[in-house]
């Protein structure tokens, strides 16, 4: 049956219309007890869903949405490693990345964690050479700066957790990443380093990702123009890949090649071996913690019931906004500046797992899946786009994300951070009618000012909340959000771990780099024509 013919999703249709005009602040003055079946805790993580326009009965139904799609059938078919990747058929096994040691007894899965453990010994082992200064380069020096060449979900984590961490970080190790094929990305790495103390981790699952290998070669030549010997590349190289045969044709030493499988996804891989410069950045101890932290969402989200569970009630809210509701988007507004580039990892994450439209029953959807995931950090995000978040006239959700203590920052400061996101988020759900604007003189006959200046309120937001930002939270924070992705993917009936819509793209810039390449001109439409043409005029020149 369709998802949107259920019976659950008729009866959400149904309250969606009897709550529209509703207000969010009102559903608290009736419901004393709200925050009771609202606000969630696990894992080091306060979910605060009170601030969106639900009540219990439609949390029931959407309890009852996730019945009907079978969703606890479904998460233990992910954590048993069934093949929930249908059109790849394969597993999406990243909580076996982070489990402990499983006794599980079923021999695949106890082989995998095999090949798991073995590569996180591995890794371990590269992390404290580095870290205690025996990794040396071709020539003896020691090894200062790693960089991490890969894209997508090749570094979109590993960026993201090392940029958080940077008070777990080793001052002695510099962590790099370029990913763009813009050859200012790499220049703009490799201008400041010395070839000699300078390491290169070719992160590629499929080793075949043209970006990533053409920032190889130039990253090789730039290490052999330095030393001009074919062994310093091995000396200087290591890979992380599904395709260890590709890297070791690379010029990767067999021993830097760092395995990983086709049973965990691109941008669900940080927690394998695509996080070796985390480790090498917060050490093996630091990567253990953020293992940590996951493991005790994935222990959560695996045993704890939909209505007490985060991932599982963080997903249905989204669901309520983006199919029943007509929020269009998400916003993410992390308050931590170490969070910046979350906005950017989550986008993967959940437009590359569920932006599709083919459900997996082989029909086009007739709802809408993924929303489109913006953001950026608080509180400069005040000041860029919070504007269209109160007056805009299109229904936006937003996740505001809040650590209640920092490491560093002095007191005055955080008061300041946390009065604000906390301050936004009520102002987001009040607003400030015009019948409160009672005060204001517009400045010509022809201004209704209170108008313009009225914020209609009544703008959904989520409020995540943990204690701190450390590799625990962290870890656990991303979990949630993998989660809440597989969970939406159930309810919308797709595949949340394949990502054919990537193929065209790729195909596509191939044939054009070969024309160009060999001026060999193909038939294009007239604007894509023009286009190549301008760039050839200025290209020959
Ligand atoms: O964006 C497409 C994609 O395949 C992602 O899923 C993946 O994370 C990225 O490209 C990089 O792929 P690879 O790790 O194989 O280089």
């Amino acid at each position: 049956m369709k998802v949107n013919d259920l019976g659950s999703w008729r009866a959400l249709e149904q309250d969606a219309d009897r709550l529209r005009d509703e207000r969010i602040e009102t559903q608290f003055e009736l419901d004393a007890a709200r925050l009771d079946y609202l606000c969630l805790e696990a894992a080091g993580i306060y979910l605060d869903l009170s601030k969106h326009l639900v009540d219990r009965p439609v949390v029931a139904k959407l309890l009852n949405l996730a019945r009907e799609r079978k969703l606890g059938r479904a998460i233990d078919a992910i954590f048993a490693g069934e093949p929930v990747n249908l059109t790849e058929d394969r597993p999406a096994l990243h909580t076996l990345l982070r489990a402990s040691d499983s006794d599980t007894t079923d021999p695949a899965q106890a082989r995998r964690a095999s090949q798991i453990a073995n590569v996180r010994r591995k890794m371990n082992d590269f992390a404290a050479r580095i870290n205690d200064g025996d990794l040396t380069g071709h020539d003896g020096a020691t090894i200062r700066d790693v960089v991490n060449i890969g894209i997508g979900g090749s570094y979109l984590g590993p960026q993201l957790v090392c940029d958080a961490l940077r008070y777990d970080r080793n001052p002695d190790i510099n962590v790099h990443f370029v990913s763009n094929v813009d050859g200012g990305d790499l220049d703009g790495v490799l201008a400041s380093l010395a070839p000699e103390s300078t390491y290169f981790v070719v992160a590629s699952k499929s080793f075949t990702t043209a970006e990533t290998l053409l920032n190889a070669r130039s990253a090789s030549a730039w290490i052999q123009k330095r030393f001009n010997d074919p062994n310093a590349t091995r000396a200087h190289f290591a890979a992380v890949t599904a395709a260890p045969d590709r890297a070791v044709e690379f010029g990767v030493d067999p021993d830097n090649v760092f395995p990983m499988w086709d049973w965990v996804g691109g941008r669900y891989s940080l927690w394998s071996a695509i996080g070796l410069p985390i480790a090498a950045g917060i050490g093996a101890d630091g990567f253990g913690r953020l293992l940590a932290g996951a493991r005790s969402m994935d222990e959560h989200f695996r045993t704890v019931a939909p209505e007490r569970n985060l991932p599982v009630m963080l997903a249905l809210i989204g669901i309520w906004n983006n199919n029943f509701l007509g929020c269009g988007t998400l916003a993410v507004a992390p308050y931590d500046d170490r969070l910046q580039r979350l906005p950017e990892y989550l986008q993967q994450l959940e437009m590359e797992s569920n932006g599709k439209r083919i459900t997996l029953d082989n029909e086009e959807a007739e709802y809408a899946t993924a929303p489109v995931l913006w953001g950026g950090v608080g509180t400069n995000a005040q000041h860029a786009f919070f504007q269209q978040l109160h007056q805009g006239n299109r229904r936006t959700a937003t996740d505001f994300i809040l650590f209640l203590t920092h490491q560093r920052a002095p007191r005055a400061h955080h008061d300041m951070l946390i009065a604000n996101c906390i301050g936004q988020a009520e102002g987001l759900m009040r607003g400030r009618l015009r019948a409160r604007l009672t005060d204001i003189e517009s400045p010509n006959a022809a201004v209704d000012l209170p108008a313009h200046r009225e914020t209609p309120g009544n703008r959904p937001s989520t409020m995540i909340v943990a204690e701190t930002l450390t590799p625990e939270t962290l870890g656990a924070l991303l979990a949630l959000y993998e989660h809440k992705t597989f969970v939406q993917g159930v309810i919308w009936d797709i595949d949340s771990f394949d990502q054919w819509g990537v193929e065209l793209g790729k195909n596509l810039a191939n044939s054009i780099l070969t024309e160009l390449r060999e001026a060999s001109p193909a038939s294009h439409d007239a604007s894509t024509s023009a286009l190549l043409e301008r760039y050839r005029s200025v290209r020959n020149r």
